[in-house]
């Protein structure tokens, strides 16, 4: 097995290969349904997000608008260069719209996230319904800048609005039979392309999952908005998982459920392809891919002549909050 370099790396070299082949079906498929419409192609590579964040303006009702204006502001003081918006916004993974970075933007138009519920169930002594105007109500948002790092060797600096998932869990009250944590995507077929496509080799909905302890850890938020506006759609609306010191595809977007378990919870990407993608998944610079290094990574904007090359830290340069999750365990059998 040859071991790639993230600067040799192309698109389709850090593509899972069920969802490659997916989605070369796909393009086949209309392809074919495409001939004879020569011309009608449109660019891959166009980002469809405003460029200026002042210009966003997202269709939501005023009560978010309002608690994401009093947020409390961030303190920390960062070294590393934002990510621009129209970079966060205009190149995603979210494969309920589709396989192309550029699908979320383009497709996720007619996906209403307002109003928005959350079933919590299992292991809690107060399960239910919760609104999301609920949840926002028990809990204070405040605005955090992490890296995100996608497993893909791409990263990006984003500042969210969210609040700390261990506050709402324990509005909640789990029982002490919680072991885990299990989280539920949206699904939504006629709002959500990829989900209708024949050629979807993902087994909707998504899901993803963590220990109890990763969960209550304080790093652990749940976002509902970034660069001080409304989450996009594309990002994860109305609201979304971000755990930075794992690679992106922990961080589950549009959640509708959250369930507590004694068991460990089915995960999509795992579910895809176990050998290549683990439960845990921390940010790990020393355990490679199966295909490709993940010694460094892209942090976006990159391009053929500036690629932005940079060492990969270990948990993603969050090892002092939470290490010592993993003291016991080998990270190389635990990937
Ligand atoms: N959540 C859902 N429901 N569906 C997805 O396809 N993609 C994951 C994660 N959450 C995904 C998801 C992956 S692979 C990554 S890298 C991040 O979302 C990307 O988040 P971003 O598009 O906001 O950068």
């Amino acid at each position: 097995m040859i071991i790639k370099k993230v600067a040799d790396l192309t698109e389709n070299d850090v593509t899972p290969e069920a969802i490659y082949q997916a989605r070369r079906d796909f393009m086949q498929g209309s392809l074919t349904g495409m001939a004879g419409l020569a011309g009608l192609a449109v660019s891959a590579n166009t980002l469809s997000a405003p460029s200026k964040i002042a210009d966003v303006d997202l269709p939501s009702p005023e009560w978010i608008k309002q608690k994401i204006n009093a947020a409390s502001a961030n303190t920390q003081s960062i070294s590393e260069t934002l990510t621009p918006y129209e970079h966060v916004t205009g190149h995603n993974n979210f494969y309920e719209f589709g396989y192309e970075k550029t699908d979320p933007a383009k497709k996720s138009h007619k996906f209403k996230p307002y109003p928005w519920k959350v079933t919590i169930a299992g292991e809690v002594n107060k399960p239910g319904d919760y609104t999301l105007e609920d949840i926002l109500s028990k809990v204070q948002l405040e605005e955090r800048i992490y890296r995100l790092r996608c497993v893909e060797a791409w990263s990006m600096v984003i500042p969210w609005i969210g609040f700390s998932l261990a506050d709402f869990i324990k509005v909640v009250e789990p029982k002490s039979t919680a072991k885990y944590v299990s989280f539920i995507s949206v699904e939504r077929p006629k709002e959500m392309p990829g989900q209708a496509s024949a050629f979807s080799s993902i087994d909707w909905p998504y899901r993803e999952g963590l220990r109890i302890d990763e969960a209550m850890n304080p790093l652990s938020l749940m976002a509902v908005g970034l660069y001080g506006k409304i989450l996009p759609n594309q990002n994860g609306a109305p609201l979304r998982l971000v755990v930075p010191w794992k690679y992106g595809f922990k961080s589950i977007k549009s959640i509708v459920k959250i369930e507590f378990t004694e068991k460990q919870p089915k995960t999509t990407w795992n579910m895809l392809a176990p050998d290549e993608y683990g439960f845990y998944a921390n940010v790990n610079p020393q355990v490679d891919h199966p295909r490709w290094s993940q010694a460094r990574e892209r942090r976006l904007p990159s391009g053929l002549l500036s690629p932005n090359l940079i060492d990969t830290k270990m948990f993603n340069g969050y090892a002092a909050e939470v290490a010592h999750l993993y003291n016991t365990m080998d990270l190389k059998k635990y990937y």
